[in-house]
């Protein structure tokens, strides 16, 4: 091959992998954050997180060991030009927070939150009538919605052998191309990515963690749950 060959390659792949990098904000600072943004920068995508303080130390400090190209700014701030805007903050704040970072139109926006209550029996339950999901969806029309890593805890996020076996998230969203999108970051995580429907089913993948959660209470009968895709003909 000529060197003009190689060259052409060369400029090719290297083309390639920049399409494939993407910017993605990452809001909120804590747990889920701190677990996904460095995975996601270890793909090779672009993470700014999206903090009240982005000088605290501790913001500094995930942003220090978040591989590559990372920062953090205000909410507001890092969403601009972002492809991708997990919402990693608390359940209860999800359509004040959506409605404070402009326009996310066209925009995929990754839930992983959960909002439950306490029954009272002293049980968790879910905390709205609907979900996150869909109060995430109604505050941005234009977004594209796809709920996420809600069904499992951090540290599994970032170690899933540790679960002694595959580890699955299901996912729901309305659009198609959006959710083959996360499924993409999930699977380069080492987990597995289910489609299991609309954005109005986000209800029922908030209640997975209900029923995960209110196994606390009964420690003999705790468990963990995997979804499996059936065997393919
Ligand atoms: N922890 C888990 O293992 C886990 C697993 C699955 C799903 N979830 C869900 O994921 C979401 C995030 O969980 P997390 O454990 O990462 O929460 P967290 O540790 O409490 O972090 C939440 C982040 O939200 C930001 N934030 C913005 N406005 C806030 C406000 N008014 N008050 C407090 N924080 C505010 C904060 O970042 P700044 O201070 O930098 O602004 C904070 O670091 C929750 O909805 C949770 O239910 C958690």
């Amino acid at each position: 091959m000529t060197n003009i060959g190689r060259l052409f390659i060369i400029a090719f792949l290297f083309s390639a992998f920049s399409a494939a990098a993407e910017r993605i904000a990452v809001i909120g600072t804590g747990e889920v954050a701190g677990a996904l943004g460095p995975e996601f920068a270890l793909q090779g995508h672009e993470v700014v997180y999206g903090s009240r303080d982005p000088s605290r130390e501790s913001v500094q400090a995930l942003v220090e060991r978040t591989a590559g190209n990372a920062s953090a700014a205000m909410p507001v701030d890092a969403v601009v030009g972002a492809k991708f805007v997990v919402l990693a903050v608390p359940g209860g704040l999800v359509e004040s927070i959506t409605r404070s970072l402009g326009d996310l139109a066209g925009k995929i926006i990754i839930d992983p939150t959960n909002h439950f209550a306490t029954g009272e029996d002293g049980l968790p339950e879910m905390a709205v009538a609907t979900s996150n999901g869909e109060i995430i969806q109604a505050a941005a029309p234009d977004a594209f919605v796809v709920k996420a890593f809600n069904t499992l805890n951090w540290s599994t996020m970032v170690d899933p052998e540790s679960a002694g076996g595959p580890v699955s998230i299901p996912l729901v969203g309305d659009n198609a191309d959006a959710k083959a999108a996360v499924a993409t970051l999930v699977e380069g995580m080492g987990l597995e990515a289910i489609d299991v429907g609309p954005i109005r089913y986000a209800r029922h993948i908030e209640g997975m963690l209900i029923v995960w959660i209110s196994a606390r209470f009964r420690p003999a009968e705790s468990f963990e749950y995997h979804l499996r895709k059936l065997p393919s003909n």
